[in-house]
């Protein structure tokens, strides 16, 4: 061996060496973290990379449950070929693999077969009939993106099994509550405009898309839920192509929609929408649309949840603001028992190995009544102390 080579070789086993201490000291092998350390692999209490992507986390009876898509590994591994996994925490840095909560199912042309997409599941205990409803975006076996629909699923325990109800499209029948009585009226479709002219634009705003759809209901791709103080939800998502958002209430069973909706921002290309409430005021964190890239967040605030929301910017800061850190916004985590305290929880997506996406989870501050989200290597809860 020349002792160039023998050199490299030596380099290399040196790096592996340190990248293996590094990996190791991050990992949870005795079960414990201590931190959060944005974009690294997140080990469960079995020491296993978390597989929870696009998730929601539900507070229940002192316990945070971390609802995500399952990926696996390579290409399609961003088809659901598992379901919705399930995971338990007390303390938000560790976690407790607690198994598939929905199952996806191996009957041909069922809604949710087993390669079809199952993205953003979120979930909501209702008080009422002591049942814990999910919601996710549903795309079909085969047909892409194309589906555009949103599936209920429900469970008698918080990790399941949760039961497959129906995939929809939310609203149908329903004009949204801030349209304006001439746009019913209309008589011209939007197929009647060349797409991403100035007019089709205009055409988009007057709810051409929502007319198109206004029989068999609203596309509903990227979503979210939110549970109101007074015991309300409302299903967020991005609707009309994408284009525009979608804030509609749910029942008070909250397995279907009660025909009540706003639509906000038409044509502001608004996907994966958080939301949250503090101070009495409405909080929205979104991104943009550039499929499994990512790119510079937003934020909204409103006095009402319908709306009108008022757009803040984006709320992250420093190097790499303009792409949210190499994530995309899932959710908005309030952390129990700290007042005025929020996680931003994100996705750094891994399209080609999907079950090697990582979380991106950093602490949201107030400056000036606008949430803020700026990069940390590591940090821990005591940073809502400060
Ligand atoms: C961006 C969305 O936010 C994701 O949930 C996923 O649907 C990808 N697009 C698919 O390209």
């Amino acid at each position: 061996m020349n002792n160039s080579i023998y050199l490299s070789l030596k380099k290399l086993s040196f790096l592996l060496l340190i990248s293996l201490l590094v990996a190791c000291s991050h990992s949870s092998e005795k079960g414990y973290y201590s931190s959060f350390i944005p974009g690294e692999l997140w080990f469960d209490t079995d020491s296993v990379h978390i597989n929870a992507h696009g998730g929601g986390i539900l507070f229940h009876e002192g316990v945070y449950y971390w609802f995500g898509e399952f990926k696996t590994a390579g290409r399609g591994g961003n088809t659901a070929l598992v379901g919705v996994q399930v995971y338990s925490s007390t303390d938000l840095y560790n976690w407790k693999n607690e198994g598939t909560a929905l199952e996806v199912v191996d009957v041909v042309g069922h809604d949710i077969e087993r390669g079809s997409v199952i993205e953003r599941p979120k979930v909501l205990y209702n008080k009422k009939t002591g049942k814990f409803v999910m919601w996710f975006h549903l795309e079909l076996k085969g047909q892409g993106y194309s589906a555009a629909r949103t599936a209920v699923a429900v469970a008698d325990h918080v990790t399941g099994p949760y039961v497959f109800i129906e995939s929809l499209r939310p609203n149908a029948g329903h004009w949204p509550m801030n349209f304006e009585q001439e746009f019913k009226e209309l008589t011209e479709t939007i197929d009647d405009y060349e797409w991403w002219t100035p007019d089709w634009e205009e055409a988009v705003h007057k709810g051409l898309f929502i007319r198109r759809d206004f029989e068999g209901g609203q596309m509903a791709r990227d979503m979210t839920l939110f549970l109101d103080d007074d015991g309300t939800a409302y299903h967020i998502f991005s609707s009309e192509e994408n284009l525009t958002l979608h804030i509609a209430e749910l029942s008070e069973d909250f397995l279907s929609h009660t025909g009540r909706y706003t639509r906000i921002f038409p044509v502001g290309h608004n996907e994966a929408p958080a939301v949250f409430k503090h101070n009495g005021l409405y909080y929205m964190i979104a991104s943009g649309c550039t499929g499994w890239e990512p790119n510079a967040a937003r934020s909204f605030v409103a006095e009402d949840v319908f709306g009108p929301w008022t757009a803040l910017g984006n709320p992250c800061v420093g190097a790499g603001a303009e792409i949210t850190f190499e994530s995309q916004s899932t959710f908005v985590l309030p952390v129990q028992g700290k007042e005025g305290a929020f996680i931003y929880m994100g996705d750094r997506w891994r399209p080609r190995n999907p079950i090697d996406g990582r979380y991106v989870w950093l602490p949201i501050v107030f400056k000036n009544d606008r949430p803020i989200i700026e990069w940390y290597d590591e940090w821990d809860l005591s940073i809502f102390d400060k």
